[in-house]
């Protein structure tokens, strides 16, 4: 059964739309983790727009699902994730202009720095992933680089409209399966949504999902455990479709 990871990060957005103390993404990950959410995942940006220190040592002493940090590969964030001790780590590029996370990792370009980090964190018992482009050349740089899994990044498959949407997907399939050929573990996730997620879970090799946007925004209509109890059961109809 595909894991879902929710990423809370928006829930963070709207406390630090007025610097208060509501909403807290602690709570909101409490309740994720109730309705079966299997890990919690948070991004500390270098410019903590959402996400703040506090709350993910918090979620280290309260969740009982596994905590995922996704991170600048930088050696300023590797002291960060080596004190706050998530049990995964998923590196991610950062431009501090950016909305939000747009492209893979450039793994081929920066595998020196990359294995670097890599290594210090699965010293400390860290599992690290790289977020990567659906792209032969990022993987073998990936398990180069000594990662234990990549995430595949999925918004060109997502944001993709028309015939150019099933090219997209067939990226991520073939990704997928040279990934898992590769050794490394594959996960997914960016853009993802109740309208797109089915063939992405329905992709064997996939045996992770990160999902934030969508998850955060339907749980405003719903409540976060409606909406976490959604998506999972999206997840498991498109799996058993699959097999
Ligand atoms: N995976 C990674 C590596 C990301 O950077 C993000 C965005 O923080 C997500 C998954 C979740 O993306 P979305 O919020 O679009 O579901």
């Amino acid at each position: 059964m595909t894991r879902l990871g929710v990423n809370v990060d928006h829930v963070a957005t709207v406390r630090q739309a007025r610097m208060i103390d509501i909403p807290d993404p602690v709570e909101a990950a409490l309740l994720a983790e109730q309705a079966g959410a299997d890990l919690i995942t948070v991004h500390l940006r270098e410019d903590r727009r959402h996400i703040q220190e506090r709350d993910v040592s918090r979620l280290r002493q309260r969740l009982t699902a596994g905590l995922n940090l996704e991170m600048a590969g930088n050696s300023e964030m590797t002291g960060h994730a080596l004190s706050l001790k998530p049990d995964d780590a998923c590196l991610v590029p950062e431009r501090r202009e950016e909305l939000t996370t747009e492209g893979g990792l450039d793994v081929v370009a920066h595998g020196k720095q990359l294995r670097e980090v890599v290594s210090r964190l699965r010293d400390a018992g860290i599992r690290v992933s790289l977020f990567v482009d659906p792209d032969l050349k990022q993987l073998e740089a990936s398990r180069e680089a000594g990662a234990d899994a990549v995430e595949i990044h999925t918004g060109a498959y997502c944001d993709a409209g028309g015939p150019r949407q099933a090219e997209e997907l067939e990226a991520v399939r073939q990704a997928a399966a040279a990934a898992a050929g590769l050794g490394l573990e594959v996960h997914g996730g960016h853009g993802l949504n109740a309208g797109n997620v089915a063939p992405i879970a329905a992709i064997e090799e996939i045996v992770e999902l990160n999902i934030g946007h969508s998850i955060v925004a339907r749980s405003i209509m719903v409540g976060m455990a409606q909406a976490v109890k959604e998506m999972k059961a999206l997840i498991a109809a498109a799996e058993s479709a699959g097999s």
